[in-house]
């Protein structure tokens, strides 16, 4: 994934911001919009926020949905995690993320 830059330009929220929202357990656009801000007034942003909320990692393309499928079905590290998906096998940065999802389970 490339540098920071701001997401929701209203509300001035920036992607590192909504990546953190999400390693702390935001997963769904109420849950984000209290916790960071974020106004969802505009469609373009608006559908921005859900492909981020959708994704866990960009280097590999991984889904928020592959990633708890992995869990659900036993991957309890991220380790194994990144074994069954390629999630945070390459820059890393997902893995506090892909914690989180174990943590949590969803
Ligand atoms: S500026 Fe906030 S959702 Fe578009
Ligand atoms: S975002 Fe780089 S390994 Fe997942």
């Amino acid at each position: 994934m490339a540098g920071n830059r701001i997401i929701c330009t209203t509300s001035n929220v920036d992607y590192i911001t909504i990546r953190k929202a999400m390693c702390n357990g935001v997963r769904m656009m109420d849950e984000l919009v209290e916790e960071t801000g974020v106004c969802t007034t505009c469609e373009g942003c608006k559908s921005e926020l859900d492909k981020i909320l959708e994704s866990v990692c960009g280097c590999k393309n991984v889904s928020l949905k592959a990633v708890i499928d992995a869990v659900k079905n036993g991957a309890d590290t991220v380790e194994k995690v990144g074994e069954v998906t390629g999630a945070g096998t390459d820059c890393g940065r997902c893995k506090a993320l892909v914690s989180n999802i174990i943590e949590l389970g969803r």
